[in-house]
């Protein structure tokens, strides 16, 4: 008899992916959120870690008038963020480059404002902390936000839903990261939790992938048998429901010595 493979084959991030959609808790209000947390003005020199279809880096070269470096693992994910550049006509302030968080190819002591939105649960979040530390200018700021653990989940819900994802997902506390933080090397560390409001989520997706592309990839995940099978089959459903009430977001900020 065939043996069925332990884990399932597709993953979040490849959901999303197809239909050319990524996202972090708390959608663009939550960037808005970061981006005043981190005091940022014109003309800075930005990066963006994980920077998904692109929604960040734009924003800050069209409303802040800065230089950003749009940075991401996945190849695909930098495709649809020059899409959005294309389109939005900020060719002359955003770059792109293919780049891994926890090595990054740039030289110390480059940016004003480090970014990255929900990233770090998919790394070593010390290493990448380290890392966007060195790239940094002494004085400059890192503005984060992870999903943040209030409570304590179900194990078993956790460990069945982090089946989802490819590398193991780091589910800290606001504690624990403020803590990673300080280990890092940052000064001055901030955090602020908040709960997810899935109103405002969907709001966020309306307003960043637009109407069409978003209702059409939701109606392409209900469709789809192989992740039909894994939600109701497995019991992931119920998993994913169980956790919602301990899954918040933290807004982080710090400043390099
Ligand atoms: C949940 S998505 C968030 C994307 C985007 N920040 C947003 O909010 O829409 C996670 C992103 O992190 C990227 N990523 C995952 N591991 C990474 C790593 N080690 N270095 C850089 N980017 C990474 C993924 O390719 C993906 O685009």
């Amino acid at each position: 008899m065939e043996r069925k493979p332990d884990k399932p084959q597709i993953y979040a991030g490849d959901i999303w992916k197809r239909f050319g959609i990524t996202e972090h808790y708390g959608g663009y209000f939550a960037t808005e959120e970061l981006i005043k947390r981190c005091g940022i003005w014109p003309l800075q020199d930005i990066l963006i870690i994980g920077c998904g279809t692109g929604y960040t880096p734009v924003l800050l070269a069209k409303e802040y008038n800065d230089f950003v470096m749009a940075t991401d693992i996945d190849p695909r994910m930098l495709e649809l963020t020059r899409e959005r550049i294309i389109k939005e006509g900020v060719g002359a302030k955003v770059k792109t480059q293919l780049a891994d968080v926890q090595n990054l190819p740039f030289k110390d002591n480059t940016y004003n404002v480090v970014l990255a939105e929900s990233v770090l649960v998919f790394t070593d979040p010390l290493q990448s902390a380290r890392e966007m530390l060195r790239v940094l200018k002494p004085g400059g700021v890192f503005g984060v936000n992870e999903v943040t653990v209030v409570g304590s989940p179900p194990a078993k819900s956790i460990e069945s839903l982090t089946q989802f994802y490819p590398s193991k997902v780091q589910i800290l506390s606001e504690n624990e990261w403020r803590h990673l933080f300080e280990e890092a090397g940052f000064d001055e560390v901030t955090s602020i939790v908040h709960k997810l409001n899935y109103w405002k989520q969907l709001l966020s997706h309306l307003k960043i992938d637009g109407p069409r592309k978003y209702l059409a990839s939701v109606y392409h995940m209900i469709a789809d048998s192989d992740l039909r099978s894994i939600f109701f089959n497995k019991g992931l459903l119920w998993d994913t429901i169980s956790l919602m009430s301990y899954m918040s977001y933290g807004l982080y900020t710090g400043k390099k010595p």
